[in-house]
């Protein structure tokens, strides 16, 4: 099934008999899966964890979840936004700042819409490229130029009902393709649960400045989230700032948090779904977890897919993921 192909998504549904779904990746939220549920008499029963459109554009749109810190004074780095017609501005503003240079793409462009230029000249060349030449197309048509900063980052992860919600264990992923932390960017190759910087001196300022402010201010917004809120951490100097939202779990953050969670998941959806998520208690184990990936050569350039891979009868004591593999 196409994640995007909501209407075979539903038959597929309506024949199994799914009460269910839980969507895992950003395009079919941000492309508005749980509205087409809802707003569809064969498919309304079945719980969506998920948001709706609206709620999905805190990852669907820069901008958007910038103006959203912004109205609920969430910390976040200060920021402005530009487009094509206003692009002189632009390099003007870039003028004003000092690199590192931030420019993110408003739209979704699968994870490489982020761009941090070392100098002006770079950082000029690039919103260029950006807006007049569309170079992530129309996630591009709008580009976000914002404050960098310097810290070490961290994600923490909350489940919400629209009225209460859960702080999930924290995460780190580790993005860069090398031993020692060096060479390309990928979607994370390994991640830890729990982040051994984030004390709870440091988590209480993430839930009273970030975590509660978010939840509420979509209820100021009338904005119906339902799902898993994934805020992505600059710890700066011990103070937390918002580098980004996903609607959605990580990946590969999935792997450490889920098996961290000892009650059960289903039920916790149920009561989502039932907008009880109140009267659930989420059992976290203190137990460390981490998950490291073994990819194709060349990843995360051109590699080769479906590859059979063997043995994973023999392993213990570890859960094995595997993606993009075959038998
Ligand atoms: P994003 O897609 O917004 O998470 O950005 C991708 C990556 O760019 C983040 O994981 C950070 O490493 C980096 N980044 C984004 N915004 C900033 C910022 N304001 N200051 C420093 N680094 C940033
Ligand atoms: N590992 C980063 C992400 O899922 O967006």
């Amino acid at each position: 099934l196409s994640v995007s192909d909501f209407g075979e998504i539903g038959s597929f549904c309506t024949s199994n008999a799914i009460e269910m779904i839980v969507v895992g990746p950003e395009v079919p939220l941000v492309e508005g899966i749980n509205d087409y549920f809802e707003s569809n008499s064969e498919l309304k029963h079945i719980t969506v964890i998920g948001p709706k459109k609206l709620g999905a554009q805190l990852e669907g749109s820069k901008r958007f979840s910038k103006e959203f810190m912004q109205r609920h004074d969430i910390p976040t780095a200060k920021y402005q936004a530009f487009t094509k017609e206003t692009l002189n501005e632009g390099l003007e503003f870039l003028e004003t700042l000092s690199p590192p240079f931030v420019l993110k793409a408003d739209g979704l462009a699968a994870g490489k819409g982020v761009v941090i230029p070392n100098n002006l000249a770079d950082a000029k060349k690039e919103l260029t490229e950006m807006l007049a030449n569309s170079k992530f197309g129309t996630a591009s048509q709008e580009v976000v130029i914002e404050e960098f900063l310097a810290g070490i980052e961290l994600s923490v992860f909350v489940l919400t009902d629209g009225e209460n919600y859960k702080v999930l264990p924290t995460a780190k992923d580790y993005k860069r393709i090398g031993e020692g932390d060096k060479g390309l960017n990928t979607g994370g190759m390994g991640a830890i649960s729990p982040v051994p910087f984030a004390d709870d001196a440091f988590l209480k300022k993430v839930e009273e400045r970030i975590v509660k402010p978010s939840v509420e201010g979509l209820k100021k917004d009338n904005i119906d989230y339902v799902g898993f809120l994934f805020i992505g951490l600059m710890n700066v100097g011990g103070d937390p700032f918002v580098i980004e939202y996903n609607v959605r779990m990580g990946d590969p953050e999935t792997e450490v948090v889920i098996p961290r969670i000892e009650s059960d998941l289903v039920e916790v959806f149920q009561a989502i779904g039932n907008k009880k998520l109140d009267q659930v208690e989420m059992k976290i184990s203190d137990k460390t977890v981490c998950t490291v990936m073994a990819v194709s050569g060349g990843y995360p350039e051109a590699y080769e897919r479906l590859k059979p891979i063997s043995g994973i009868e023999t392993i213990e004591e570890s859960i094995v993921f595997h993606a993009g593999t075959t038998q």
